[in-house]
């Protein structure tokens, strides 16, 4: 090991955005600001996401209820987080999330708000209480041409191809955001003592195959032919060796293992979800959008998930995102079972 420290230069998420927003002709500085507001609400949520265990225990010694504040859902308190730190800024009009029935309008009547944020606030909740990794997804739309501030739900039904960045936090060992504007896929990691995001994996591209395949193997029995015969063939060892299995039940900290590492991650139609589980919009998009741009590929089983032309801003859609190989392979078996 040298002793000499690193000359690399450490770049900060605002500084990497402030770089990428040349590319967008006549930015003036409102999508970095935007961002910033993506950045500093993930900064709060995982800063109570560290503290899961111990906000009870605080609270019932009064610190937390001391300042009026009502206890709440770890969902619930990163939905308000995003809202509130979105709300601030005057570029977006409409924010969308999987904790609100219906599109938000922001700053209504604003000429300047060109933007709309669809979100999961907390993906993988159900792990909150067992000390897994749980995350944040997150989308952003143009408002389309002619689209007025009274039909916020036209703002956000866009098809994926239309999204002009979209990104991820996970809040696991460490917390590690990952985000594109459509050049390149590129990851940063919060550095606790100073509160940053800091450049750790420059251009993240996607093995083209990998050793795992990611899916709730509980309901195989209820998938679809083309689904097992394809879960086989990866058990079978013919794809030139036997995959592994890998399931948390955070679909973002199942994505960010197939980013990293390769390999597949299916939800597929099943008996009680026939049109799959997981919501087009703030969920299977981000992951498809990253996915394309690091090499990879997303389906909804036939289509393209960024091809989807969404009705409704809770729409599920069955999902397959992985690696080349592995999605070559699902495409081959989806034909044959034709
Ligand atoms: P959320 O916590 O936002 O409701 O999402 C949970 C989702 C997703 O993260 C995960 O991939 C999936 O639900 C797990 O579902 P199963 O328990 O049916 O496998
Ligand atoms: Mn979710
Ligand atoms: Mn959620």
């Amino acid at each position: 090991m040298s002793d000499v420290p690193s000359t690399a230069p450490i770049i900060t998420v605002q500084q990497h955005i402030l770089q990428e927003q040349k590319r967008f002709p006549g930015a003036s500085g409102e999508f970095s600001w935007l961002l910033s507001g993506i950045t500093m609400a993930t900064k709060l949520i995982q800063s109570k996401v560290r503290r899961a265990g111990l906000i009870d225990i605080l609270g019932e010694h009064g610190d937390v209820n001391v300042q009026g504040e009502v206890q709440q859902k770890l969902d619930v308190y990163s939905n308000e987080m995003l809202v509130h730190c979105l709300s601030a800024r005057e570029s977006i009009g409409v924010l969308a999330s999987e904790e609100n029935e219906k599109p938000l309008l922001v700053h209504k009547g604003s000429e300047n708000a060109n933007y709309a944020v669809v979100f999961d606030p907390l993906d993988g909740s159900s792990n909150i209480d067992v000390n897994v990794s749980v995350g944040t997804t997150f989308s952003i739309l143009r408002r389309p041409a002619g689209a007025s501030l009274d039909d916020p739900e036209r703002w956000v039904l866009q098809p994926g191809s239309e999204q002009i960045a979209a990104g991820y936090v996970v809040y696991g060992s460490s917390t590690i955001l990952v985000y594109s504007v459509g050049n390149g896929v590129h990851g940063f990691t919060l550095e606790p003592s100073v509160g940053a995001y800091i450049l750790s994996h420059p251009n993240m591209q996607m093995p083209a195959q990998g050793r795992y395949y990611s899916v709730n193997e509980a309901y195989c029995d209820t998938f679809p032919p083309a689904y097992n015969d394809y879960l086989q063939r990866l058990r079978s060892g013919a794809l030139g060796h036997r995959y592994a299995s890998r399931y948390i039940g955070s679909m973002v900290a199942d994505f960010h293992r197939t980013l990293l590492k390769g390999g597949v991650f299916l939800y597929p139609p099943t008996e009680s979800n026939p049109g799959g589980k997981l919501r087009l919009l703030y969920e299977a998009n981000p992951v498809a959008f990253l996915a394309e741009q690091a090499g990879g590929k997303a389906l909804d089983g036939t289509r393209p998930i960024l091809d989807i032309k969404p009705d409704s801003i809770h729409q599920r859609t069955p999902l397959v995102v992985g690696s080349r190989v592995e999605m070559e392979e699902f495409e081959r078996c989806i034909v044959q079972n034709r």
